[in-house]
């Protein structure tokens, strides 16, 4: 089977990590550019598959759902949802629909813009004492606040929309 390749972005290199999404064309605000999918896999799963602790840098294609007692595991049966980067100031944003998640843009994207949305990770800090360097942010948005971290605990929560 061909593989479909998404109307909206291609993947390329970054400047903020490895590969990221650029837009093909210009993207009107609220258009929903792509699903995120993968394996769906529970918490404990997740964390066999990406060993945190023993990462140098975090590095995962993972997005919680379900307060975080599900993952979708972009590495398996995923698609190019997962080179979308995070940034600390995002023209995307997740949004879950019955039980999916989808990157919509919330604002105007230009051609050539790479896409992006905040990841919204959250972790114990105790826990990793190298934070700083293992979730350092590399997005170059003038108000970055420098790592991928947020405050409230759970990571990747969707914003949900009701759509029929
Ligand atoms: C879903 S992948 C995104 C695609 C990634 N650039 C790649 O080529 O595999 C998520 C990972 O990309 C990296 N990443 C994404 N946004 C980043 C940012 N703003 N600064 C630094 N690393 C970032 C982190 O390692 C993160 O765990
Ligand atoms: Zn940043």
């Amino acid at each position: 089977m061909p593989k479909l390749t998404n109307p909206y972005f291609s993947v390329r290199g970054s400047k903020i990590q490895g590969k990221g999404a650029f837009a093909k064309k210009a993207i009107r605000k609220g258009t929903r550019v792509i699903e995120y999918t993968g394996e769906l896999i529970p918490a404990d799963e997740a964390d066999r598959r990406y060993d945190d602790a023993a990462m140098k840098r975090h590095h995962t294609f993972l997005f919680q759902i379900c307060d975080g007692d599900v993952c979708i595991d972009a590495a398996v049966k995923g698609n190019d949802a997962r080179f979308i980067n995070h940034s600390c100031d995002p023209n995307c944003e997740p949004v879950e629909d019955k039980g999916r998640i989808f990157i919509e843009a919330t604002r105007a994207i230009k051609s050539g813009e790479e896409l992006c949305y905040n990841y919204g990770f959250s972790v114990d800090k105790d826990e990793h004492k190298d934070w700083k360097q293992k979730y350092r942010c590399n997005c170059g948005a003038p108000n970055c606040s420098g790592n991928l971290l947020i405050k409230p605990r759970k990571k990747s929560k969707a914003k949900k929309k009701a759509r029929t």
